[in-house]
Order: structure tokens, then C-alpha cells, then sequence
């Protein structure tokens, strides 16, 4: 990974004109659609103007105490709506928008970007990454960015890192929102987001920075500089997780943390409502197999604990956070939590399966089309009551003076025991 932030001379990750690849048009739609989705706000989101500014004292806290419910219900066992109220919040407002508004930017968009069936994707390291980097997959990774936000009650992280940071890493940023919260947040640190697409805004705080580059490449950074590194949705991206990790450990501060919120896309089912032949079920394996194929396990969620603790990473402790699908929970911040990761899945049928099938596994773009109608139904079911479950796992670089806890201890960050 290079040591500087993108500019347009940057020679081997060099994306001409990149930074003018979204017009003011797109950038301005994409800034209104954030604020409305926009997650509640909290201690640990105070820079964060959300929607519940506006209401009493009372609807504030009846608001809070159903977002702290939430956490704990997303962590134990989601209660099921079983009243009229069980499909009250409605989607609309929610459409997706059939084509980006970009216009000025076609010319540098073909020389940045590669296209294939009607999606563009990532130039740099072409191939590397099966999924598209366009506005309507950008607008699906904020919306996904916005149902995390209200899951976990509009906390950004859950590592110790204190008022400080100093220098934090999010690896595969995306559209970087998280990065440009996380510097409004904590205006001392310095953020750095990396990602193979150049796809971040131009107008960010001035402690925010974005490089296009592979980290799965060798990094160029100095070894022991950052104080956080963090990384979020990238089990569908990474190969080689045990390189990465060593990366990661390599160029951490010791004392620093590693911070990984993964989802594991398998739907499961508490109360035996969704059959194992049910068509989203089948999808996602299909997905999962394909993914094989391109030589990503698509399970690797399940092994990242693990795989951190061999990688010489102490203090290792994990959460499982459950996100329903669709609008089952009876909690109030579930259900529209369950809303937005549906409307993910849904508006995602596509992206997510083309070029894993048509690469992994051989199919026509059209196969995967005709497939894809009977998904797109299944997963209005609403008597499926389904779930994904979202690990978040932290981890400690060794060293002098880092405290490391014994096996079963729980220290007063975690909420959760140490296991080995
Ligand atoms: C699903 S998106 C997640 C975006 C962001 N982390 C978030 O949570 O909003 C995964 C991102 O990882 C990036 N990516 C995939 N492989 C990468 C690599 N080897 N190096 C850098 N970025 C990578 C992709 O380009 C994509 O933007």
C-alpha cells in the first residue's frame, strides 16, 4: 500500500481525472439522499444532526429507549411483530433511481472505469473485486452504512480507541462515508481511507484523506504508525485474510486496534418460518459457491476471530449482532433496520450475483436475470422471519505495557468475555 494520499499524479495507482468522476449533480443527489436516511443521533454520533432533533423531550427518550432495546435485542433474540403493525413502515421513499444523473463525467468514467454487462466496476487491479462501483451500487452502500448506524444506535466502532485516535485506517472505504464521519467525529485524528475504486467525495473534512490502492498488496506505509485500523463489508472482497491481518499487525502501533464488522450473508431463521430450499436461502449459496470459485470465501466472517488470534493479535473479543430481514421485529428500530437490509438485499439481487455467476460459475447475464425474478419475490415473504448475522471483532497489537486479559475475563470495554 503507497504512503500518500490519491492525487492525480500518483504514478501506480494513478486515475486520471478521477476526483471529477461524480458530477456536482450526483454528489449533491447522493448528499440529500444521506441526510434523509440519516442514523439517530447518539453520544456517539454528537456531530450527527439526525432526524429525531425535531421531536420532544419525551419522543427523544421514548426514541432512545427503543434504539438501546434494539442493541440488545440485535444480540439475544428478536422479538416478531405479530400485530397489524407488522408491515406499518412503509418502503416508499425508498426507490432506487434507474440512472445516475452524471453527465460531465463520461469521458474520464471510461478511461477510469471497465464495463461489463451494463455495470461499470474498478479499473485499477481490474478483476480484483466482483462487484460494481457506479452511483446506484454507491447509493446501496450508504443505505447499508444508514441500517448499521440505527442497529447499532449510531455507534461507529466498539475498540477503545479513546478521544485521540491519531492515525486510523479503513481499508476498502467505499464511498468513504464512514471515513468522513468518523473525521467529524474525532477532528484530532487523521483519517485515511483506501480503496481500489475512486469513487469518495471531493468535499470532505479536512482530516479525511483517500488513496486509491490494493491492500492486499504490500504496504508502503511505515510499520507501527496507525493507532486504529478498521475495516467493514469486506468478506466478499478479501483473498487472503492471514496476509492481511499480518499487514494490519505489522503497521499498528503496539496498543493499537484492529476492528473488522462483518456480516455472514447466510439468512438464518429462530422459529423454523423460512424452509432451507426457500429461494433466498439457495441464493445465497449459489453466491457463496461462485464466490469460491474467484477464490474469495465468501464464509471467511465465521473464521476472522480465529485467524486474528493466530495472527498474533491479543485481547481478541467478538459481538454477534442479528439484522432481521424485512419488517418482522416487533422493536421499532428493528423493523426499519430490517427494512433498509432488505431493500440492500433486494436492490443488490443483481450486482451482487453478476459477476460472480457470469465469472465464477459460467451463466449468461440472462440466466441470471430469469433466476433473479423468483429471489426478488421471495423475499417479500412476509411470514419468513430471517436474519444475518454481524460479527464485529477487535483485537489488540501486543507489546509493552498492553494489559493482555486472561481467558474468560471481561474487560471493561468488551461487554463480552475474552475467550482465549
Ligand atoms: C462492500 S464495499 C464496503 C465499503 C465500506 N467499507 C463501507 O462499509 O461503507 C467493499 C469495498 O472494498 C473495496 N475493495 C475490495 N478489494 C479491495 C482491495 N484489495 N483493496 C482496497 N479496497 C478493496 C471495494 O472497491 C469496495 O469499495
Amino acid at each position: 500500500m503507497s504512503t500518500s494520499p490519491r492525487h492525480d499524479d500518483d504514478s501506480a495507482i494513478s486515475v486520471p481525472g478521477a476526483s471529477a468522476s461524480q458530477s456536482s449533480t450526483t454528489q449533491a443527489s447522493r448528499a440529500r439522499k444521506r441526510s434523509s436516511i440519516s442514523p439517530p443521533k447518539s453520544e456517539h454520533s454528537p456531530q450527527l444532526t439526525g432526524w429525531n432533533q425535531l421531536l420532544s423531550a419525551n419522543e427523544q427518550a421514548e426514541q432512545n429507549a427503543e434504539g438501546e432495546d434494539a442493541v440488545l435485542q440485535a444480540q439475544n433474540e428478536i422479538d416478531v411483530d405479530s400485530g397489524t403493525d407488522a408491515q406499518s413502515v412503509s418502503d416508499a421513499g425508498y426507490e432506487t433511481d434507474s440512472i445516475g444523473t452524471t453527465s460531465t463525467s463520461l469521458a474520464s468514467s471510461y478511461r477510469n472505469f471497465a464495463f461489463e454487462n451494463g455495470r461499470r466496476y474498478h479499473r485499477f487491479r481490474e478483476g480484483a473485486y466482483n462487484f460494481p462501483n457506479d452511483d446506484l451500487e454507491q447509493d446501496r452502500e450508504d443505505l447499508k452504512h444508514a441500517m448499521m448506524m440505527h442497529l447499532l444506535h449510531g455507534r461507529y466502532h466498539y475498540a477503545p480507541i479513546g478521544p485521540h485516535p491519531g492515525h486510523v485506517l479503513d481499508i476498502g472505504t467505499g464511498t468513504g462515508i464512514w471515513a468522513i464521519e468518523m473525521g467529524d467525529l474525532y477532528p484530532s485524528a487523521e483519517i485515511l481511507g483506501v480503496d481500489l475504486s475512486p469513487i469518495q467525495p471531493e468535499w470532505v473534512p479536512p482530516n479525511v484523506k483517500f488513496m486509491v490502492d490494493d491492500v492486499e498488496s504490500p504496504w508502503l506505509k511505515p510499520l507501527n504508525y496507525f493507532d486504529y485500523v478498521h475495516s467493514r463489508h469486506t468478506v466478499m472482497a478479501i483473498r487472503d485474510w492471514p496476509k492481511l491481518m499480518s499487514s494490519v499487525l505489522d503497521h499498528l502501533k503496539p496498543g493499537g486496534w484492529y476492528e473488522m464488522q462483518e456480516i455472514h450473508h447466510i439468512p438464518y431463521c429462530h422459529d423454523g418460518t423460512m424452509p432451507p430450499d426457500h429461494p433466498v436461502s439457495q441464493y445465497w449459496h449459489l453466491i457463496t459457491e461462485a464466490l469460491a470459485k474467484l477464490n474469495v470465501n465468501f464464509n471467511a466472517t465465521l473464521l476472522l476471530e480465529g485467524i486474528m488470534r493466530d495472527s498474533g493479535f491479543v485481547n481478541v473479543h467478538t459481538r454477534i449482532f442479528h439484522v432481521p430481514i424485512g419488517l418482522w421485529p416487533r422493536n421499532k428500530v428493528l423493523k426499519k433496520v430490517g427494512l433498509y437490509w432488505r431493500t440492500v438485499l433486494v436492490d443488490g439481487l443483481e450486482p451482487i450475483a453478476l459477476a460472480p455467476l457470469t465469472r465464477g460459475l459460467g451463466w449468461s447475464k440472462e440466466q441470471v436475470e430469469v433466476w433473479l425474478i423468483e429471489v426478488r419475490k421471495a423475499y417479500m415473504d412476509s411470514w419468513v422471519h430471517s436474519h444475518m448475522p454481524l460479527y464485529i471483532t477487535c483485537g489488540q497489537k501486543p507489546g509493552p505495557g498492553v494489559h493482555v486479559y486472561r481467558t474468560g475475563e471481561i474487560p471493561p470495554w468488551a461487554d463480552v468475555p475474552i475467550v482465549s
